[in-house]
């Protein structure tokens, strides 16, 4: 977290110092308004932080319109509202793209016409983009797959335990950039661990329900050999949690996940999940809205790094067990002690000390 204040202050002083050289229309921005465009709805991130925060910094910036849309995990609809954003006369996209490579097509209309693009979370695979903002998402996966590795280790399962043990993997969308960062991270650590992949999933459109389904066909087939489940999100790990419960299934394995969600935290008070990593939306989202005015008002952006070209910010991911909830997501802000600590969860969470 600290490095992600830091990097936004580096950002903003480099913004600070461009602001004289403003050149308004350089950018071929026509319009005050702002496109933004999510990917999904079933992953709770996006409604609940992403779009109030980048709203609340852009109105803080001045008289702009942001044009919102979720694109329900459906590339087309994502190119449809995209191309009504751009028939609309938008100054700027600020783009989560569903398919990292149909969004290629997203780009290509945007630049024809002289419009900024920000790759926001997930780079899109190609066109001219404006700017990259997202986390270091291959840290991501390298967290979850540390944490997961040593709490399938404490929990005294996995490396040379039973015939036939092993672990499954609930990875992110296909059509996701960084479902393969994630993936990619890891299987760095998974594969040298000992453990042995029984079978391996990438789900279609993050949805859990997906998740879910793939996980019971798994444990009708493997029952009580799986030690755990990495599931690269929350979503994904609610669904292979409600699978495991489904099937009684006890005790549960070790089960990852990723996004911090109010019910992540909940499940690893409980004990049903393992571990989340927590990726502060805040300085990610209010980045966005900055570049987006920045470019809006036709100023230069500057950036710490470039990715293919693009000038990047990424942000610091943090693992989250029931070790460290008050020094991350408490400490954040990110969901106060009463969020988490309804009354269901009172008994758990006077155990884990938070309060
Ligand atoms: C990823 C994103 C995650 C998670 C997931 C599902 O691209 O980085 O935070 O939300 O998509 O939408």
């Amino acid at each position: 977290m600290v490095a992600a204040a830091s990097v936004v202050a580096v950002f903003t002083a480099a913004l600070a110092a461009c602001a004289g050289s403003a050149d308004p229309g350089a950018s071929g921005a026509d319009d005050d308004t702002i496109a933004l465009l999510l990917p999904d709805a079933k992953t709770a991130r996006y409604e609940t932080f992403d779009r109030p925060l980048f709203e609340a910094r852009v109105a803080e910036l001045g008289d702009y319109d942001v044009l919102y849309s979720n694109a329900d995990q459906d590339p087309a609809k994502q190119q449809q509202q995209a191309e009504s954003a751009l028939a609309a006369g938008t100054g700027v996209l600020v783009l989560d793209p569903v398919d990292a490579n149909a969004a290629v097509s997203i780009v290509s209309s945007a630049n024809a016409k002289g419009v900024p693009v920000i790759s926001y979370d997930r780079l899109v695979a190609g066109g001219d983009l404006a700017y990259y903002i997202s986390f270091d998402n291959e840290k991501v996966g390298l967290l979850q797959a540390a944490a997961f590795v040593e709490g399938i280790g404490e929990a005294g399962a996995g490396e040379g335990e039973g015939e036939g043990e092993g672990i499954l993997m609930v990875n992110g969308s296909p059509t996701d950039s960084n479902a393969a960062l994630f993936k990619r991270g890891a299987h760095s650590i998974i594969d040298d661990s000992g453990l042995r992949v029984l079978a391996e999933y990438d789900t279609p459109g993050w949805n859990p329900e997906k998740a879910q389904e793939w996980v019971a066909g798994q444990i009708a087939q493997h029952g009580d050999a799986i030690t755990g489940v990495y599931a690269a999100n929350d979503a994904t790990a609610g669904g292979a949690i409600a699978a495991l419960r489904v099937a009684n299934v006890d005790p549960l394995p070790i089960v990852t996940g990723q996004d911090a969600e109010l019910s992540a935290i909940q499940r690893i008070l409980t004990g049903d999940q393992y571990m989340t990593v927590y990726k502060a939306i805040k300085p990610q989202a209010e980045l966005a809205a900055e570049v987006a005015v920045a470019l809006l008002r036709g100023e230069e952006v500057t950036a710490p790094m470039e990715i293919d070209g693009t000038p990047t910010t990424l942000l610091e991911p943090v693992a989250v067990t029931v070790d460290n909830i008050m020094e991350t997501v408490v400490a954040d802000g990110f969901w106060s002690v009463d969020d988490i600590c309804t009354p269901a969860y009172a008994d758990a969470c006077e155990a884990a000390g938070i309060g």
